[in-house]
């Protein structure tokens, strides 16, 4: 099919191609191993999907196959909040890059408990606390958006990835950043239940193709593949991903704004999602990170994707 402008639908050749020239690079990068039940999945994996705003589908690879979604999940959380609560958001979240890794807790305590973006995890767990204070059930709730947005209805939370983070000794630095935020009046609820919250959204399986359809209402002024309502305004859309163009690759956004050139969001089980407004969005999985904690392979196919596709943002 001929996408708007003058370029084609991605083949499914342009994607195996992809995958044929990143394979070098395998083997580079670490599985996270600080989620004990992530450190088991096989560096190898390596999977790609596109879904235009039409619906129209190409995959390659392992792109059929669940994965933990991780921070990407923080994209969900964020659109339930904007569409629950609309710019009142904003007093409790910043806007603005944190130029700082993602687990990081320095800037909370002189920025009086307001994180810098709603990705980082301490703009997350904000995100979350708010969704525990508006929704009446808010793991039910993010379950069933993210099933209505990928049209799979048999998505579930691996329990045993929530658990494992949630019983490792670095989720104390999450629950740190809550009591931190708690001190300062920006945290209302029960730090231990918007964890547990919080991970389990974390620990949803998606494929590359559940999550590329998923996504498209970010490429479609906010109207979803699936259901006829919006999610979100054209405008809200619009600075959603705005944000994720500065923040969803943490302190790798300026390299991957430079590398790749489109509004992105990682997550540590090795997937990124990424949108080109009005065409298309893209999710790749490649399990291994990059010191950013991003995918090293997945930023390398999404890299070659723009290039060879000859469109980008900018
Ligand atoms: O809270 C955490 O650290 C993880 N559940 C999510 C971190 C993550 O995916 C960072 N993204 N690249």
């Amino acid at each position: 099919m001929q996408l708007r402008g003058s370029w084609n639908m991605p083949s499914n050749d342009m994607l195996e191609d992809i995958l044929t020239e990143v394979s070098p690079l395998l083997g580079q990068g670490k599985v996270a191993n600080y989620i004990p039940a992530l450190a088991k999945v096989s560096a190898n994996k390596l999977g790609i999907a596109v879904c235009t705003v039409d619906g129209e589908l190409s995959y390659a690879g392992d792109a059929l196959e669940p994965f933990s979604i991780q921070s990407i999940s923080k994209v969900f959380s964020l659109t339930l909040a904007m569409n629950r609560v609309g710019d009142a958001l904003w007093a409790r979240v910043g806007k603005e890059p944190s130029g700082q890794s993602f687990n990081s807790l320095s800037q909370l305590e002189y920025e009086h408990g307001i994180p810098r973006n709603p990705f980082i995890n301490a703009g997350a767990l904000v995100v979350n606390d708010i969704l525990q204070s508006r929704l009446s059930a808010p793991k039910q709730q993010s379950l069933a958006l993210v099933r209505q947005l990928s049209g799979n209805k048999c998505i579930m939370a691996d329990k045993w990835v929530a658990r494992s983070e949630y019983e490792h000794p670095h989720s104390a630095r999450n629950a740190a950043m809550a009591y931190l935020m708690k001190s300062f009046g920006n945290f209302n609820n029960e730090v231990d239940q918007v964890l547990q919250s919080y991970y389990m959204q974390c620990a949803f399986m998606m494929s590359c193709v559940d999550l590329a359809k998923a996504f498209v209402f970010l490429a479609n002024r906010g109207r979803p593949l699936f259901g006829a309502k919006p999610l979100l305004s054209p405008k809200q859309t619009k600075r959603l991903n705005a944000l994720l163009a500065t923040s969803g690759l943490y302190d790798a956004a300026g390299d991957f704004a430079y590398r790749v050139g489109m509004p992105g969001k990682s997550g540590v089980g090795g997937g990124i999602i990424a949108i080109i407004p009005g065409e298309l969005s893209v999710c790749v999985w490649s399990p291994a990170l990059n010191e950013a904690g991003n995918s090293l392979v997945g930023t390398a196919m999404l890299e070659k994707f723009t290039t060879k596709l000859g469109r980008s943002i900018f």
